[in-house]
Protein backbone atom coordinates (compact mmCIF):
# COMPACT_ATOMS: atom_id res chain seq x y z
CA UNK A 1 0.00 0.00 0.00
CA UNK A 2 1.54 3.52 -0.91
CA UNK A 3 1.86 5.80 1.86
CA UNK A 4 -0.58 8.38 2.07
CA UNK A 5 0.62 12.57 1.22
CA UNK A 6 -0.94 15.68 1.70
CA UNK A 7 -2.41 17.13 -1.46
CA UNK A 8 -1.14 20.84 -1.58
CA UNK A 9 1.00 22.85 -0.50
CA UNK A 10 -1.31 24.81 1.45
CA UNK A 11 -2.65 22.09 3.11
CA UNK A 12 -0.17 20.62 4.54
CA UNK A 13 0.65 24.68 6.46
CA UNK A 14 -2.77 24.34 6.85
CA UNK A 15 -3.12 21.08 8.27
CA UNK A 16 0.26 22.20 10.88
CA UNK A 17 -1.34 25.51 11.58
CA UNK A 18 -4.83 23.58 12.22
CA UNK A 19 -2.37 21.36 14.95
CA UNK A 20 -0.60 24.43 16.13
CA UNK A 21 -3.35 26.41 16.74
CA UNK A 22 -5.61 25.44 19.08
CA UNK A 23 -6.21 25.56 23.10
CA UNK A 24 -2.84 26.18 23.62
CA UNK A 25 -3.61 29.78 22.11
CA UNK A 26 -6.47 30.23 23.40
CA UNK A 27 -7.04 28.94 26.88
CA UNK A 28 -3.42 28.52 27.92
CA UNK A 29 -1.61 31.45 26.50
CA UNK A 30 -3.97 34.02 28.33
CA UNK A 31 -3.91 32.57 31.38
CA UNK A 32 -0.29 31.92 31.42
CA UNK A 33 0.25 35.51 30.41
CA UNK A 34 -1.99 36.74 33.27
CA UNK A 35 -0.30 35.00 35.71
CA UNK A 36 3.33 35.82 34.27
CA UNK A 37 3.12 39.78 33.72
CA UNK A 38 1.01 40.29 30.69
CA UNK A 39 3.61 41.91 27.93
CA UNK A 40 6.74 40.79 30.08
CA UNK A 41 5.11 37.78 29.23
CA UNK A 42 4.45 38.19 25.33
CA UNK A 43 7.84 39.88 24.82
CA UNK A 44 9.80 36.40 26.30
CA UNK A 45 7.68 34.22 24.85
CA UNK A 46 7.88 35.78 21.34
CA UNK A 47 11.86 35.41 21.71
CA UNK A 48 11.14 31.82 22.61
CA UNK A 49 9.31 30.89 19.12
CA UNK A 50 11.68 32.77 17.35
CA UNK A 51 14.94 31.71 18.57
CA UNK A 52 13.76 27.62 19.77
CA UNK A 53 10.61 27.24 18.56
CA UNK A 54 11.37 27.65 14.85
CA UNK A 55 14.48 25.28 14.67
CA UNK A 56 12.64 23.27 16.85
CA UNK A 57 10.42 22.48 14.60
CA UNK A 58 12.42 22.35 11.91
CA UNK A 59 14.37 19.38 13.92
CA UNK A 60 10.55 17.47 14.00
CA UNK A 61 10.36 18.33 9.79
CA UNK A 62 13.62 17.02 8.78
CA UNK A 63 13.88 13.82 10.77
CA UNK A 64 10.09 13.30 9.35
CA UNK A 65 10.30 13.93 5.70
CA UNK A 66 13.54 12.02 5.66
CA UNK A 67 12.35 9.03 7.43
CA UNK A 68 8.20 9.41 6.17
CA UNK A 69 7.27 7.68 9.09
CA UNK A 70 5.96 7.50 12.38
CA UNK A 71 8.17 9.28 15.22
CA UNK A 72 9.03 5.13 15.81
CA UNK A 73 9.52 4.07 13.07
CA UNK A 74 11.61 7.45 11.88
CA UNK A 75 13.69 7.25 14.86
CA UNK A 76 14.32 3.68 14.32
CA UNK A 77 14.85 3.32 10.81
CA UNK A 78 17.78 6.31 10.43
CA UNK A 79 19.64 5.44 12.97
CA UNK A 80 19.53 1.25 13.69
CA UNK A 81 19.85 2.50 17.06
CA UNK A 82 18.25 0.27 19.77
CA UNK A 83 18.31 3.27 22.10
CA UNK A 84 16.93 5.24 20.03
CA UNK A 85 13.86 3.13 18.84
CA UNK A 86 13.58 2.46 22.42
CA UNK A 87 12.73 5.95 22.85
CA UNK A 88 10.71 6.31 19.86
CA UNK A 89 7.86 4.54 22.05
CA UNK A 90 7.87 7.67 24.58
CA UNK A 91 6.16 9.76 22.16
CA UNK A 92 2.84 7.60 22.08
CA UNK A 93 3.06 7.63 25.95
CA UNK A 94 3.32 11.22 24.96
CA UNK A 95 -0.04 11.14 22.69
CA UNK A 96 -1.72 9.48 25.61
CA UNK A 97 -1.15 12.12 28.06
CA UNK A 98 -1.79 14.73 25.74
CA UNK A 99 -4.90 13.34 24.29
CA UNK A 100 -6.63 12.47 27.51
CA UNK A 101 -6.48 15.95 28.73
CA UNK A 102 -7.06 17.93 25.97
CA UNK A 103 -10.08 16.08 24.68
CA UNK A 104 -11.54 16.89 28.71
CA UNK A 105 -11.03 20.72 28.40
CA UNK A 106 -12.53 20.03 24.59
CA UNK A 107 -15.07 18.40 26.08
CA UNK A 108 -15.54 21.99 28.56
CA UNK A 109 -15.42 23.62 25.43
CA UNK A 110 -18.34 22.12 23.47
CA UNK A 111 -20.22 22.25 26.87
CA UNK A 112 -19.98 25.69 26.92
CA UNK A 113 -20.70 26.49 23.04
CA UNK A 114 -24.37 24.92 23.20
CA UNK A 115 -24.77 26.38 26.73
CA UNK A 116 -24.39 29.99 25.39
CA UNK A 117 -27.38 29.75 23.32
CA UNK A 118 -29.18 29.06 26.49
CA UNK A 119 -27.11 31.36 28.89
CA UNK A 120 -26.78 28.37 31.26
CA UNK A 121 -23.88 29.99 32.34
CA UNK A 122 -25.08 33.00 32.71
CA UNK A 123 -26.37 33.70 36.11
CA UNK A 124 -23.16 32.76 38.25
CA UNK A 125 -20.53 31.29 36.18
CA UNK A 126 -18.13 30.54 38.90
CA UNK A 127 -20.51 27.93 40.74
CA UNK A 128 -21.26 26.83 37.14
CA UNK A 129 -17.98 25.86 36.09
CA UNK A 130 -17.52 24.24 39.47
CA UNK A 131 -20.24 22.11 38.96
CA UNK A 132 -19.53 21.12 35.31
CA UNK A 133 -15.77 20.78 35.42
CA UNK A 134 -15.04 16.94 36.58
CA UNK A 135 -17.25 14.02 36.91
CA UNK A 136 -20.09 12.38 34.87
CA UNK A 137 -20.77 15.35 33.12
CA UNK A 138 -17.36 16.35 32.20
CA UNK A 139 -17.10 12.26 30.71
CA UNK A 140 -20.18 13.25 28.08
CA UNK A 141 -18.42 15.68 27.26
CA UNK A 142 -15.25 14.44 26.62
CA UNK A 143 -16.71 11.54 24.59
CA UNK A 144 -18.95 13.45 22.30
CA UNK A 145 -15.13 15.62 21.55
CA UNK A 146 -13.33 12.53 21.09
CA UNK A 147 -15.94 11.06 18.45
CA UNK A 148 -15.44 14.49 16.29
CA UNK A 149 -11.70 14.08 16.80
CA UNK A 150 -11.93 10.12 15.44
CA UNK A 151 -14.65 10.96 12.68
CA UNK A 152 -12.11 13.43 11.52
CA UNK A 153 -9.08 11.29 11.34
CA UNK A 154 -10.85 7.85 9.99
CA UNK A 155 -11.03 10.11 6.90
CA UNK A 156 -7.86 9.61 6.63
CA UNK A 157 -4.58 12.54 5.42
CA UNK A 158 -5.85 14.27 2.47
CA UNK A 159 -10.08 13.75 2.98
CA UNK A 160 -10.14 14.00 6.78
CA UNK A 161 -7.42 16.00 8.35
CA UNK A 162 -6.30 18.23 5.14
CA UNK A 163 -9.87 19.10 4.05
CA UNK A 164 -11.75 19.92 7.23
CA UNK A 165 -8.19 22.16 8.38
CA UNK A 166 -8.66 24.04 5.00
CA UNK A 167 -12.09 25.25 6.18
CA UNK A 168 -11.61 25.20 9.83
CA UNK A 169 -8.25 28.10 9.51
CA UNK A 170 -10.04 30.32 7.33
CA UNK A 171 -13.09 30.39 9.77
CA UNK A 172 -11.52 30.67 13.22
CA UNK A 173 -9.15 34.10 11.68
CA UNK A 174 -12.06 35.66 10.57
CA UNK A 175 -14.38 35.06 13.85
CA UNK A 176 -11.46 35.67 15.86
CA UNK A 177 -10.62 39.26 13.73
CA UNK A 178 -14.10 39.72 14.54
CA UNK A 179 -14.46 39.41 18.13
CA UNK A 180 -11.04 41.72 18.41
CA UNK A 181 -12.79 44.37 16.66
CA UNK A 182 -16.08 43.88 18.92
CA UNK A 183 -13.58 44.04 22.32
CA UNK A 184 -11.79 47.09 21.45
CA UNK A 185 -14.70 49.04 20.87
CA UNK A 186 -15.83 48.23 24.67
CA UNK A 187 -15.41 50.98 27.29
CA UNK A 188 -12.35 50.05 29.33
CA UNK A 189 -10.62 48.33 26.69
CA UNK A 190 -7.72 50.11 26.50
CA UNK A 191 -6.59 48.90 29.98
CA UNK A 192 -6.71 45.55 28.50
CA UNK A 193 -4.75 46.66 25.19
CA UNK A 194 -2.16 48.10 27.47
CA UNK A 195 -1.76 45.13 30.19
CA UNK A 196 -1.14 43.40 27.40
CA UNK A 197 0.57 45.15 24.57
CA UNK A 198 2.64 47.24 26.73
CA UNK A 199 6.03 45.06 28.45
CA UNK A 200 6.62 46.79 32.02
CA UNK A 201 10.90 46.61 32.02
CA UNK A 202 10.57 46.16 35.35
CA UNK A 203 8.85 43.74 35.94
CA UNK A 204 10.58 41.99 33.22
CA UNK A 205 14.38 42.52 34.56
CA UNK A 206 13.00 41.02 38.02
CA UNK A 207 11.68 38.17 37.18
CA UNK A 208 13.15 36.80 33.60
CA UNK A 209 14.34 33.77 34.80
CA UNK A 210 10.60 32.76 36.65
CA UNK A 211 9.58 34.16 33.13
CA UNK A 212 11.67 31.45 31.09
CA UNK A 213 10.65 28.48 31.53
CA UNK A 214 6.72 29.11 31.30
CA UNK A 215 7.23 31.19 28.23
CA UNK A 216 9.42 27.85 27.35
CA UNK A 217 7.06 25.46 27.85
CA UNK A 218 4.06 27.69 26.27
CA UNK A 219 6.35 27.90 22.88
CA UNK A 220 6.40 24.28 22.84
CA UNK A 221 3.20 23.35 23.44
CA UNK A 222 1.62 26.09 21.21
CA UNK A 223 3.51 24.92 18.23
CA UNK A 224 2.90 21.46 19.01
CA UNK A 225 6.56 20.85 19.09
CA UNK A 226 7.96 17.88 21.32
CA UNK A 227 5.24 15.29 20.98
CA UNK A 228 6.09 13.92 17.27
CA UNK A 229 3.13 15.55 15.87
CA UNK A 230 4.94 17.69 13.34
CA UNK A 231 7.34 15.00 12.45
CA UNK A 232 4.52 12.91 11.69
CA UNK A 233 2.83 15.45 9.31
CA UNK A 234 5.98 16.27 7.41
CA UNK A 235 6.29 12.47 7.05
CA UNK A 236 3.47 12.68 4.49
CA UNK A 237 5.44 15.55 2.70
CA UNK A 238 7.72 15.82 -0.61
CA UNK A 239 11.00 17.24 -1.25
CA UNK A 240 9.54 19.79 -3.07
CA UNK A 241 8.19 21.91 -0.53
CA UNK A 242 10.78 24.05 1.81
CA UNK A 243 10.91 22.69 5.41
CA UNK A 244 12.01 26.40 6.20
CA UNK A 245 9.69 28.37 4.62
CA UNK A 246 6.88 26.19 5.53
CA UNK A 247 8.02 26.33 9.33
CA UNK A 248 8.52 30.28 9.47
CA UNK A 249 4.67 30.19 7.80
CA UNK A 250 3.23 28.00 10.38
CA UNK A 251 5.31 29.63 13.45
CA UNK A 252 4.24 33.41 11.86
CA UNK A 253 0.64 32.52 11.80
CA UNK A 254 0.64 30.42 15.04
CA UNK A 255 1.78 33.49 16.92
CA UNK A 256 -0.32 35.92 15.20
CA UNK A 257 -3.39 33.88 16.45
CA UNK A 258 -2.17 33.59 20.01
CA UNK A 259 -1.36 37.68 19.68
CA UNK A 260 -4.90 37.74 18.20
CA UNK A 261 -6.25 35.92 21.31
CA UNK A 262 -4.80 37.94 23.69
CA UNK A 263 -6.66 41.09 22.02
CA UNK A 264 -9.93 39.23 22.24
CA UNK A 265 -9.99 38.26 25.49
CA UNK A 266 -8.13 41.10 27.79
CA UNK A 267 -10.15 44.41 26.91
CA UNK A 268 -13.06 41.69 27.23
CA UNK A 269 -12.17 41.24 30.86
CA UNK A 270 -10.53 44.66 31.62
CA UNK A 271 -13.76 46.47 30.22
CA UNK A 272 -15.77 44.55 33.00
CA UNK A 273 -13.10 45.47 35.59
CA UNK A 274 -11.76 41.54 35.68
CA UNK A 275 -8.54 42.89 35.37
CA UNK A 276 -6.32 40.01 34.27
CA UNK A 277 -8.88 37.48 35.76
CA UNK A 278 -8.44 34.61 38.05
CA UNK A 279 -5.94 31.99 37.84
CA UNK A 280 -5.97 28.50 36.56
CA UNK A 281 -7.39 26.45 34.37
CA UNK A 282 -11.12 27.57 34.73
CA UNK A 283 -9.69 31.02 33.58
CA UNK A 284 -11.65 31.51 30.77
CA UNK A 285 -14.77 29.86 31.29
CA UNK A 286 -14.90 31.68 34.19
CA UNK A 287 -14.02 35.51 34.17
CA UNK A 288 -14.72 35.36 30.43
CA UNK A 289 -17.81 33.61 30.66
CA UNK A 290 -18.74 36.40 33.47
CA UNK A 291 -18.28 39.16 30.85
CA UNK A 292 -20.40 37.60 27.88
CA UNK A 293 -22.86 37.25 30.52
CA UNK A 294 -22.83 40.86 31.18
CA UNK A 295 -22.50 42.43 27.53
CA UNK A 296 -24.72 42.98 25.34
CA UNK A 297 -25.14 40.24 22.67
CA UNK A 298 -23.16 38.35 25.17
CA UNK A 299 -25.28 34.96 24.09
CA UNK A 300 -23.96 35.95 20.22
CA UNK A 301 -20.45 36.33 21.65
CA UNK A 302 -20.30 33.35 23.47
CA UNK A 303 -21.42 31.23 21.45
CA UNK A 304 -19.06 33.08 18.38
CA UNK A 305 -15.77 32.69 20.48
CA UNK A 306 -16.56 29.37 22.21
CA UNK A 307 -17.00 28.30 18.34
CA UNK A 308 -13.82 29.26 17.49
CA UNK A 309 -12.12 27.41 20.28
CA UNK A 310 -14.04 24.46 19.65
CA UNK A 311 -12.74 24.33 16.28
CA UNK A 312 -9.43 25.31 17.11
CA UNK A 313 -9.30 22.92 19.27
CA UNK A 314 -10.37 20.04 17.11
CA UNK A 315 -8.17 21.04 14.36
CA UNK A 316 -5.22 19.93 16.92
CA UNK A 317 -6.98 17.01 18.58
CA UNK A 318 -6.64 14.89 15.19
CA UNK A 319 -3.20 15.54 15.15
CA UNK A 320 -2.73 14.13 18.61
CA UNK A 321 -4.76 11.41 17.71
CA UNK A 322 -2.63 11.10 14.26
CA UNK A 323 0.69 10.46 16.11
CA UNK A 324 -0.61 6.78 17.31
CA UNK A 325 -2.45 6.13 14.29
CA UNK A 326 0.45 6.77 12.32
CA UNK A 327 2.62 4.23 13.98
CA UNK A 328 0.07 1.38 13.73
CA UNK A 329 -0.96 1.91 10.10
CA UNK A 330 3.31 2.10 9.81
CA UNK A 331 4.72 -0.26 11.71
CA UNK A 332 2.02 -2.81 12.12
CA UNK A 333 0.12 -2.61 8.91
CA UNK A 334 -3.13 -2.20 10.89
CA UNK A 335 -5.97 -0.49 8.44
CA UNK A 336 -6.56 3.12 9.65
CA UNK A 337 -10.24 2.13 10.66
CA UNK A 338 -8.94 -0.60 13.29
CA UNK A 339 -6.21 2.00 14.42
CA UNK A 340 -8.99 4.69 15.19
CA UNK A 341 -10.85 2.84 16.79
CA UNK A 342 -9.22 0.63 18.96
CA UNK A 343 -7.64 3.98 19.98
CA UNK A 344 -10.45 5.55 20.47
CA UNK A 345 -11.59 3.12 22.77
CA UNK A 346 -8.63 3.63 24.92
CA UNK A 347 -8.77 7.22 24.66
CA UNK A 348 -12.19 7.24 26.01
CA UNK A 349 -10.87 5.48 28.75
CA UNK A 350 -8.00 7.37 29.64
CA UNK A 351 -9.73 10.48 29.27
CA UNK A 352 -12.63 9.63 31.58
CA UNK A 353 -10.24 8.79 34.52
CA UNK A 354 -8.40 12.25 33.94
CA UNK A 355 -12.02 14.14 33.89
CA UNK A 356 -12.91 11.64 37.03
CA UNK A 357 -10.09 13.45 38.93
CA UNK A 358 -9.47 17.24 39.36
CA UNK A 359 -5.56 16.14 40.64
CA UNK A 360 -4.65 13.67 38.27
CA UNK A 361 -6.45 16.00 35.41
CA UNK A 362 -4.01 19.33 37.13
CA UNK A 363 -0.52 16.72 36.88
CA UNK A 364 -1.15 15.83 33.74
CA UNK A 365 -2.18 18.85 31.82
CA UNK A 366 1.08 20.36 33.68
CA UNK A 367 4.61 19.04 34.85
CA UNK A 368 4.05 15.43 32.87
CA UNK A 369 2.86 17.28 29.71
CA UNK A 370 5.74 19.90 30.05
CA UNK A 371 8.31 17.34 31.44
CA UNK A 372 7.39 14.90 27.59
CA UNK A 373 7.51 17.61 25.62
CA UNK A 374 10.37 19.42 26.79
CA UNK A 375 12.02 16.09 26.72
CA UNK A 376 10.84 14.84 23.42
CA UNK A 377 11.88 18.05 22.37
CA UNK A 378 15.76 17.68 23.44
CA UNK A 379 15.56 13.91 22.65
CA UNK A 380 14.48 15.14 18.11
CA UNK A 381 17.18 18.44 18.53
CA UNK A 382 19.72 15.85 19.59
CA UNK A 383 18.76 13.21 16.87
CA UNK A 384 18.89 15.67 13.97
CA UNK A 385 22.15 17.51 15.27
CA UNK A 386 24.04 13.92 16.51
CA UNK A 387 22.46 11.29 14.10
CA UNK A 388 21.52 12.45 11.61
CA UNK A 389 23.98 15.19 11.11
CA UNK A 390 25.14 16.30 7.35
CA UNK A 391 21.78 14.35 6.17
CA UNK A 392 20.17 16.81 8.52
CA UNK A 393 21.63 19.80 6.37
CA UNK A 394 20.97 18.27 3.20
CA UNK A 395 17.10 17.45 4.09
CA UNK A 396 16.67 21.11 5.50
CA UNK A 397 18.17 22.15 1.75
CA UNK A 398 16.05 20.24 -0.49
CA UNK A 399 13.69 22.47 -2.16
CA UNK A 400 14.57 25.43 0.20
CA UNK A 401 15.92 28.92 -1.19
CA UNK A 402 19.14 30.60 -0.40
CA UNK A 403 18.44 32.16 2.84
CA UNK A 404 17.54 28.62 4.03
CA UNK A 405 20.04 27.07 2.73
CA UNK A 406 22.81 29.34 3.92
CA UNK A 407 21.62 28.54 7.31
CA UNK A 408 20.99 24.72 7.24
CA UNK A 409 24.58 24.62 9.17
CA UNK A 410 24.50 27.11 11.92
CA UNK A 411 20.91 25.48 12.87
CA UNK A 412 22.80 22.43 13.03
CA UNK A 413 24.96 23.53 15.68
CA UNK A 414 21.87 25.35 17.24
CA UNK A 415 19.86 22.12 17.65
CA UNK A 416 22.78 19.84 18.59
CA UNK A 417 24.35 21.92 21.33
CA UNK A 418 23.06 25.22 22.00
CA UNK A 419 19.56 24.60 22.08
CA UNK A 420 19.00 20.88 24.30
CA UNK A 421 21.16 22.96 26.87
CA UNK A 422 18.46 25.82 26.85
CA UNK A 423 15.91 23.80 27.21
CA UNK A 424 17.30 21.08 30.21
CA UNK A 425 18.13 24.37 31.96
CA UNK A 426 14.05 25.44 31.73
CA UNK A 427 13.12 22.12 32.62
CA UNK A 428 15.08 21.57 35.68
CA UNK A 429 14.51 25.02 36.80
CA UNK A 430 10.50 24.01 36.27
CA UNK A 431 11.34 20.98 38.06
CA UNK A 432 13.12 22.99 41.08
CA UNK A 433 10.35 25.19 41.43
CA UNK A 434 7.56 22.62 41.48
CA UNK A 435 9.56 20.25 43.86
CA UNK A 436 9.94 23.38 45.89
CA UNK A 437 13.77 24.26 46.22
CA UNK A 438 14.08 28.02 47.02
CA UNK A 439 14.25 30.61 44.30
CA UNK A 440 16.91 32.65 46.44
CA UNK A 441 20.37 31.72 46.89
CA UNK A 442 21.57 28.72 48.41
CA UNK A 443 24.55 28.22 50.56
CA UNK A 444 26.63 25.01 49.50
CA UNK A 445 29.69 24.71 51.14
CA UNK A 446 29.53 28.10 52.90
CA UNK A 447 29.65 29.49 48.90
CA UNK A 448 26.45 31.70 48.15
CA UNK A 449 24.82 30.24 45.50
CA UNK A 450 22.36 31.48 42.81
CA UNK A 451 20.02 28.40 42.56
CA UNK A 452 19.70 29.75 38.49
CA UNK A 453 23.20 29.86 38.42
CA UNK A 454 23.51 26.49 39.56
CA UNK A 455 21.53 24.90 37.40
CA UNK A 456 22.78 26.11 34.34
CA UNK A 457 26.53 24.70 35.12
CA UNK A 458 24.72 21.31 35.92
CA UNK A 459 22.39 21.51 32.52
CA UNK A 460 25.49 22.38 30.50
CA UNK A 461 27.77 19.69 32.01
CA UNK A 462 24.55 17.26 31.50
CA UNK A 463 24.05 18.08 27.41
CA UNK A 464 27.62 17.90 26.90
CA UNK A 465 28.01 14.44 28.40
CA UNK A 466 25.13 13.66 26.42
CA UNK A 467 26.91 14.68 23.11
CA UNK A 468 29.83 13.23 23.59
CA UNK A 469 27.87 9.59 23.89
CA UNK A 470 25.81 10.41 20.96
CA UNK A 471 28.21 11.28 19.01
CA UNK A 472 28.33 9.50 14.76
CA UNK A 473 30.69 9.52 12.41
CA UNK A 474 28.91 10.95 9.95
CA UNK A 475 28.00 14.21 12.16
CA UNK A 476 29.14 17.05 11.24
CA UNK A 477 29.66 18.71 14.46
N1 LIG B 1 -0.51 23.15 19.79
C1 LIG B 1 -1.81 22.76 20.22
C2 LIG B 1 -2.42 23.91 21.01
O1 LIG B 1 -1.82 24.92 21.12
C3 LIG B 1 -1.85 21.51 21.01
C4 LIG B 1 -1.13 20.39 20.38
C5 LIG B 1 -1.49 19.66 19.30
C6 LIG B 1 0.06 19.84 20.79
N2 LIG B 1 -0.57 18.69 19.05
C7 LIG B 1 0.38 18.79 19.94
C8 LIG B 1 0.87 20.21 21.82
C9 LIG B 1 1.56 18.10 20.12
C10 LIG B 1 2.03 19.50 21.99
C11 LIG B 1 2.38 18.47 21.15
O2 LIG B 1 -3.50 23.78 21.50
Amino acid sequence: MTRESWQTRIGFILAAVGSAVGLGNLWRFPWMASENGGAAFLVVYLGVVLLVGVPGLLAEFTIGRRARRNPVGALRDLSDSRFWSAFGHVFVVTAVALLSFYSVVGGWILRYFAESFTGAYFADPGAHFAAIDYGAAAVGFHLLFLAATAVIVLRGVRRGIERATKVMMPAILVLLGGLAAWGLTLDGAAAGVAFYLTPDVGYLRANFLDILPAAAGQALFTLSLGAGTMLTYASYLGEDRSLAADGAAIAVLNTLVGVLAGVVVFPILFALGAGAGPAGPGALFVSLAGAFAALPYGQVVGAAFFGVVALAALSSSISMLEIPVAFLVDEYGVSRRRAVAGLAGLFAVTGSVVALDPDLFGFVAGPLVDLLLTGGLVGFMLFAGWVLGVDAVAELRAGAGALARSLATPWLYAVGVALPAFLMFTLVSALAAAAGVPVGPLSVFGLELDRTRVLLVVTALVAVASFLGLRRPQSVL
